[in-house]
């Protein structure tokens, strides 16, 4: 591929060996993916910064940049760990993991790295401009900073992400342009959506019969706001890899998109149902934990639990987590929130990720969720029983301890 001089001089290691490393691993991706240069990046999102997705391998690579002299070029964020940040100790996770962890997070920040640690950088400072170029590595980040927001990544991995951090580049190919935002296929939507978790069935039955491709959607209520189009974004790009999806008069690219000659599908209700009967088990169970926040709640999310929960109690023995940015807490703490679901027995967990959670080591056999992504990793990672219910089911089973759905 082309390089400036610029590029050149970096991938000679004129400017340190964690440049130099960084340019081979972009220049490398370039030349797989067909790039003809590489284009400047205005932020980063970096994951893989769990320690158990990256071990002790990952330690030692950081180390080794960091011994380096590496100083990341773009303001960077980072993705949940493997620890509440807030309250590990106090929830009985493994002194060891967190130790672990800590150092890991303690060698981004020696880079520069901004922190964050959240799916949802978008809504606590690293919010990119439409048409921008970024890198982005976590999957349900990804779709919403190309469908919601038209900014421009690839599906990065943690060390794509990271290469490109540290010199502010990524190789122009696949989303970077134009031709390939275009829509794929039409889904037209004749399920009714009224929940949250029914977007994420939607989102997951999509990726499931796309795989890959770009969607344009028609059929979505004209309210479907953030946390729906969240929800759902984060379950296609699980069952699926769907990194970009159009949806009509609600995405900013969607009415560039011409319909005709697009393959369609029609997605209704027994489909979801479907999804929702793979990915849960049956009622009767006895939940020890309910999740919600994968991806990390929102701050009209935060409000919805804690409108439910006011004057209730979280049943003795059941772990209510409710998983979120240290942003997002803070305003939630403001506008009294926090005080109303602490007080009802559920925990504000910032910094972590349920998937990433040790739940066999902490003791957790049934776990609740409104979310067909952590319903799906957690199936598949752990060996847990999985409920999936609607914000209102997990939040009573929290307070009952029985999930009857
Ligand atoms: Fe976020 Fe972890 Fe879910 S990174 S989207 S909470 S799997």
């Amino acid at each position: 591929m082309y390089l400036t001089k610029d590029e050149e001089a970096l991938l000679r290691g004129e400017e340190g060996e964690a440049k130099r490393l960084a340019m081979e691993i972009l220049v490398a991706l370039g030349d797989i993916y067909g790039a003809e240069r590489m284009v400047k990046v205005d932020s980063v999102h970096i994951s893989g910064t769990s320690y158990t997705s990256c071990g002790d391998a990952g330690i030692h690579f950081l180390s080794r940049l960091v011994r380096s002299g590496a100083k990341l070029a773009v303001p960077s964020t980072l993705n949940p760990v493997s620890i509440p940040l807030n309250r590990w100790r106090e929830l009985g996770f493994p002194e060891r993991l967190a130790a672990k962890q800590l150092e890991i997070l303690s060698l981004y920040k020696l880079m520069g790295a901004a922190g964050g640690y959240t799916c949802h950088p978008y809504l606590v400072g690293n919010v990119p401009r439409y048409g921008s170029h970024i890198s982005w590595a976590e999957s349900s980040a990804i779709v919403y900073a190309n469908s919601m927001l038209g900014a421009r990544t690839n599906r990065e991995g943690g060390i794509g992400a990271l290469a490109s951090a540290l010199v502010g580049l990524t190789p122009l190919y696949g989303y970077h342009l134009a031709e390939n935002r275009r829509a794929t296929v039409k889904v037209e939507v004749e399920a009714e959506l009224i929940d949250a978790l029914d977007y994420s069935l939607l989102g997951y039955a999509i990726g499931e019969l796309i795989i890959d491709g770009v969607p344009l959607i028609a059929g979505l209520p004209s309210q479907a706001g953030l946390d729906e189009l969240k929800a759902m974004g984060a379950s296609m790009a699980t069952s699926g890899s769907i990194a970009l999806f159009h949806a009509l008069n609600l995405t900013p690219e969607a009415g560039l998109m011409k319909d005709e000659g697009l393959p369609k599908l029609t997605i209704d209700s027994s489909m979801l149902k479907q999804v929702r009967e793979k990915l849960s088990s049956n009622g009767g169970l006895t939940v020890d934990c309910v999740a919600l926040g994968c991806p990390h709640l929102s701050l009209s999310e935060l409000k919805r639990i804690a409108s439910f929960l006011e004057g209730r109690k979280v049943k003795e023995g059941v772990r209510l987590w409710l998983f979120t940015s240290e942003g997002i807490k803070r305003l939630g703490e403001e506008a009294g929130y926090v005080d109303i679901i602490e007080a009802a027995g559920g925990r504000i967990l910032t910094g972590g990720c349920v998937v990433h959670t040790p739940l066999e080591e902490i003791g957790v056999e049934v776990l609740a969720t409104n979310s067909a992504k952590a319903a799906h990793y957690c199936l598949s990672l752990h060996e847990v029983k999985v409920c999936i219910g609607s914000l209102k089911e997990c939040l009573e089973a929290a307070l009952t301890g029985r999930w009857v759905y």
